[in-house]
């Protein structure tokens, strides 16, 4: 007996980050957007716990632990259930590319571990344990746009009816979360307790309009990325130029993620950037949270 979950990928359309928190943590205020990049996750009944990973070429498949520290094996341990399972992954969301991938898997793990086994447990149960695996995780089950605060765990749905356009350029190599929040410490000690708030981002968003929705786009942590990353910096320019309406690093990097006008708008600049990246891809937003294929 086996269930498969698909969890998309996320990018946050406004982070605003606050001064660290006693816990460690920073306080958020982000509006998310699921985007149609995804990671498949199979759980089944096995004699012993195990994880096995395929994926598209340019994921770094060997950045993902097959041991118990998998995000997505410790999802399985948050329902009250014995027994020992597989969990196979199919990523096609970047490892440490700042895009929510161990979050969606740890939150299709959730989803299908609980199907799989007829618990059936409500949303906001599901939701909590999704809080303890990580900030992102309850995103990934909700999916559409929403905005998060908290530290990222406290999800509230945002009505999206728009069909937003991206460009996506992944990294060959990942960042660390913590090392981006800890280069935002150093550059910005005095950042206020409460953070920046997604007003105009919001306003945006429900215009419907791109062009407004570009000039909305926020991300505390692209200063942080750019920093330790420069090529970053160069590449969001390359990328406006090619016409994308606004290039931003997606949460703490390093994939970046442009806005487009149109579909063929998206299609120009994924021709553009592709002569200088191996790796671009184009997606669509909002898409749905972790759902249940088979
Ligand atoms: O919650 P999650 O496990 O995804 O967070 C990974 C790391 O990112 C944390 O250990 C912390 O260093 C940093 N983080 C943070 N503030 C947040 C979310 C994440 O400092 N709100």
């Amino acid at each position: 007996m086996s269930t498969t979950v698909r969890a998309a990928a996320k990018i946050n359309l406004h982070l605003g980050v606050g001064r660290a928190r006693e816990d460690g943590f920073h306080a958020l205020d982000t509006v998310y957007q699921a985007i149609s990049l995804y990671d498949d996750v199979t759980v089944s009944d096995a004699a012993v716990d195990s994880v096995s990973v395929t994926g598209a070429a340019y994921v770094d498949l060997a950045g993902v632990p097959t041991d118990g520290s998998n995000i997505a094996l410790r999802a399985l341990a948050e329902a009250a259930c014995s027994g020992s399972h597989l969990v196979h992954l199919v990523k096609s969301i970047p490892v440490a590319g700042g895009m929510a991938g161990g979050s969606a898997d740890a939150a299709a793990a959730l989803l299908a571990h609980d199907r799989l086994h007829g618990l059936d447990q409500p949303d906001d149960v599901l939701l909590a344990q999704a809080a303890r695996l990580g900030s992102d995780v309850p995103f990934s089950l909700v999916g559409g746009t929403a905005r998060g605060r908290g530290r990222g765990e406290l999800v509230e749905p945002i009505a999206d009816s728009g069909s937003w356009w991206w460009v996506v350029v992944p990294s060959d190599v990942g960042l660390s979360t913590p090392e981006v929040y800890r280069h935002f410490d150093r550059l910005f000690p005095h950042a206020p307790e409460r953070p920046a708030e997604p007003g105009e981002l919001l306003t945006a968003l429900a215009s419907g309009e791109p062009v407004r929705l570009a000039r909305a786009l926020h991300n505390d942590l692209q200063a942080p990325a750019i920093d330790l990353r420069p090529e970053l910096g160069a590449l969001i320019e390359r990328g406006e130029t090619a016409g994308a309406l606004r290039g931003i690093v997606s949460g703490s990097g390093p994939t970046c993620v442009f806005l487009c006008d149109s579909r063929d708008g998206a299609m120009e600049v994924l021709a553009e950037l592709s002569e200088v990246h191996d790796v671009v891809l184009t997606a669509t937003g909002p898409v749905a949270g972790a759902h249940v294929l088979a």
